[in-house]
């Protein structure tokens, strides 16, 4: 399973990709607005931060852009989406999963344009993104787990419908806030998943490991050493 970053802060991209070998990026308004940087700065460092690492392209590291949320026609998406992705050879065009941005995802795909369809919450919304041949489609459990609902079957059936269809579609599960939402994810065989860098180190901490250490190093400082 790869783990994508779910960020649009470049200092935190650099450590998780150097330090951690995250495979991919995904961000959205709200992340573009937590880096405290104006969009075009923020996409035009980050097209230039995958040259200095000389990971150029989809295949080595897809970079997930979102659309204006407000365009609501696909014609207008189709013509943001291409402007994105003549930026820089990393980007992938994230659409909202709505008739109108599925219309958009699938112009796209048919022109060569990879996206990656967002804000999906059921497995019936997954599956047109499928049939479209999008690089991508993003279930969120997150907000759906905040609110009470168990996401995990949902998750299951997406992978299962997908593979039902031999869809092509790399399934991100997304929106994660613990480790027991990434473990569902790895249980249900998705592609990807995507979360901030704090729940990737919340997800290796255990209590035992702590624990385990300081028995360690007790016993560690008890014994002679030659
Ligand atoms: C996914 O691609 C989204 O960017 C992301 O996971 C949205 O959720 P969050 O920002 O609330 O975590």
């Amino acid at each position: 399973m790869k783990y994508f970053l779910d960020s649009a802060k470049l200092d935190e991209i650099e450590y998780a990709y150097e330090f951690l070998g995250i495979d991919g990026v995904t961000t959205n308004p709200k992340h573009i607005k937590l880096s405290g940087k104006p969009f075009k700065t923020v996409i035009t460092e980050m097209a230039e931060w995958v040259k200095s690492k000389g990971i150029e392209g989809i295949d080595k590291f897809p970079i997930s852009i979102e659309i204006n949320p407000h365009l609501d026609q696909w014609e207008d998406m189709v013509s943001e989406g291409k402007i994105y992705s003549g930026l820089c050879k990393n980007f992938v065009i994230k659409i909202p999963c709505t008739e109108q941005g599925i219309i958009a995802a699938r112009k796209l795909e048919m022109e060569g344009i990879r996206t990656n369809v967002t804000l999906v919450f059921s497995p019936s919304q997954a599956i047109m993104p499928g049939k479209a041949n999008c690089l991508f489609v993003s279930p969120f459990v997150g907000w759906k787990e905040n609110s009470g609902e168990d996401c995990a079957q949902y998750i299951q059936e997406i992978v299962e419908i997908y593979r039902n269809y031999d869809f092509n579609t790399e399934i991100i599960v997304a929106a994660l806030r613990n480790g027991k939402q990434i473990k569902d994810a790895a249980v249900a065989g998705a592609d990807i998943v995507t979360c901030g860098l704090q729940v990737y180190k919340d997800a290796l901490e255990h209590p035992f490991t702590t624990h385990g250490l300081g028995v360690f190093r007790n016993a560690w400082d008890e014994t002679a050493k030659e």
